[in-house]
């Protein structure tokens, strides 16, 4: 096929295959943050997505999706297993998300991590041009930018991870450490959402490779750390991701979606107040905390079951590592105590759905939401939350945000709290449902202002600047 110059790398196609029930095939848009965020970017700049369709064991060949040319890399049962499920979700996941759960070390995964990377690298090869750039993205490819690097040394080669780099010594955990470290380097801008994460990544270089680097100091505003590697030089530095902030604006304002939301707020039976959340089903989200919290207000008093409706969207996610099918279990049992004590026939307190919804529907649950609740234990950024805040040109709603998501950064006007303190949320809950609306519009305009000034099209613009690829503006 056709070369390109521009090419993203990521673990999934922004497009899933699915096998519908009578075994036909249909694409449908892929989950999760990476995507919503890097997808309208890319469609933008006519490039190239290197990246696995979500289904085991299915050769698809290249092809043009609306301008954006897709290349699929086949994935055996074994690999989705071994690769997938269990080096990237379920020792990776959880290690660089502060071990909110044990992370296994397994050498099979591991190798299959390898030689997956490695089929990654000869793809992405394959599809770059001359002199090209090359966009890696997160956890799931670490190895790739050294192990294309060694095949192609004329490309420009930048890694972004979108989820938390560790605090040092659970990053010191990983019996590969080194490998990934060095598989990092390779590229000529490693990427982060936080400086904390771009500190750790330079003295893991220096105690585990041996590198030095020259400059170390790494902060959003300021210049990226340097090392030299070889006779390159690597830069790492923070750039926090975000979202097509004036395309959600805009669709919020949309007669459908403003329609669809006083529909949404019907059929929940016209409560006086209606909380969201919306997430992956990951156990990262702290979605049994903030069910928890619920609960206890409920218990105590201090929410009336007739005046709250909660409505918890959570899309599935890796249903067959263990981890997620335990959350699952517990989220679902919470859901269902707290609907037994506390509804009536006709009006269930909490509405769960396991489901994926569209961005139509999602910004008409946003509109009809009075506050957000993003409760996570650890987020490398979190974009709903920068969702919401984009939708509500109304200046209506409140936004409950934890200290422990990338976002909070940002979102000095979110109420914010520590999702490990109870006490905390709970209030924090109820000082979001009882705000005054002059306050709350005040804090709406200020979040307001920083989303949509720092849009996913300025992340990607400052990143692609920082590695050389894109003159600054
Ligand atoms: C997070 C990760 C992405 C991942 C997404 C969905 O946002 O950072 O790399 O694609 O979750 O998870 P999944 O395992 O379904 O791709």
């Amino acid at each position: 096929g056709n070369q390109a110059d521009f090419v993203v790398v990521a673990n999934r196609l922004p497009v899933d295959l699915e096998r519908t029930t009578d075994g036909e095939r249909r694409w449908t848009a892929s989950p999760g943050g990476l995507v919503s965020a890097l997808e309208p970017f890319l469609r933008s700049r006519k490039g190239a997505w290197v990246g696995w369709p979500g289904i085991p064991d299915v050769d698809v060949d290249e092809f043009d999706d609306d301008g954006l040319v897709l290349h699929p890399v086949s994935l055996s049962a074994d690999e989705v297993r071994d690769y997938y499920e269990g080096f990237s979700n379920a020792t990776l996941w959880p290690l660089y998300h502060d071990v909110v759960e044990r992370p296994v070390f397994d050498r099979a995964w591991w190798n299959s991590y390898v030689k997956v990377n490695q089929r990654f690298a000869k793809a992405s090869a394959e599809v770059a041009a001359q002199g090209a750039t090359v966009w890696i993205q997160d956890y799931q490819l670490q190895l790739v930018p050294a192990m294309l690097r060694e095949l192609r040394p004329d490309l420009r080669i930048g890694f972004f991870l979108h989820i938390p780099f560790p605090p040092v010594e659970l990053f010191m955990q990983m019996p590969w450490r080194a490998a990934i470290i060095r598989g990092l380097t390779g590229a000529d801008l490693v990427g982060f959402h936080r400086p904390g994460g771009a500190q750790n990544f330079l003295w893991l270089c220096r105690q585990l490779i041996g590198l030095e680097s020259t400059r170390g100091a790494v902060g959003v505003r300021s210049r990226p750390g340097t090392m030299q590697v070889g006779d390159r030089t690597v830069r790492v530095g923070a750039f926090p991701i975000s979202i097509d902030a004036a395309g959600l604006d805009t669709l919020s304002r949309t007669k459908g979606v403003q329609e669809r939301a006083a529909q949404l707020r019907r059929d929940l039976g016209n409560p006086k107040t209606v909380l969201l959340g919306v997430d992956r089903l990951d156990y990262t989200k702290g979605i049994d905390l903030r069910l928890q919290a619920l609960h206890e207000l409920l218990h105590e008093g201090r929410l009336q079951p007739d005046d709250v409706t909660f409505v918890q969207l959570a899309t599935p996610s890796r249903e067959r590592v263990e981890h997620y099918q335990r959350m699952r279990g517990e989220i679902e049992q919470m859901v269902g105590r707290i609907n037994g004590e506390f509804s009536r026939v006709g009006h269930p307190v909490v509405h769960y759905l396991h489901q994926s919804v569209d961005r139509t529907e999602l910004a008409a649950f946003f509109t009809a939401a009075d506050v957000m609740v993003v409760t996570p234990l650890r987020d490398g950024m979190n974009l709903v939350c920068k969702e919401y805040v984009a939708a509500r040109h109304d200046l209506g709603g409140a936004l409950v945000l934890s200290e422990f998501a990338g976002a909070a950064a940002e979102l000095s006007s979110a109420f914010l709290v520590n999702p490990h303190d109870l006490d905390g949320v709970k209030d924090a809950l109820v000082a979001a449902i009882t705000l005054d609306p002059a306050e709350g519009r005040r804090r709406m305009r200020a979040m307001r202002r920083q989303v949509l000034t720092h849009d996913v099209d300025r992340w990607a613009r400052s990143f692609l600047q920082a590695l050389g690829a894109e003159a600054v503006d």
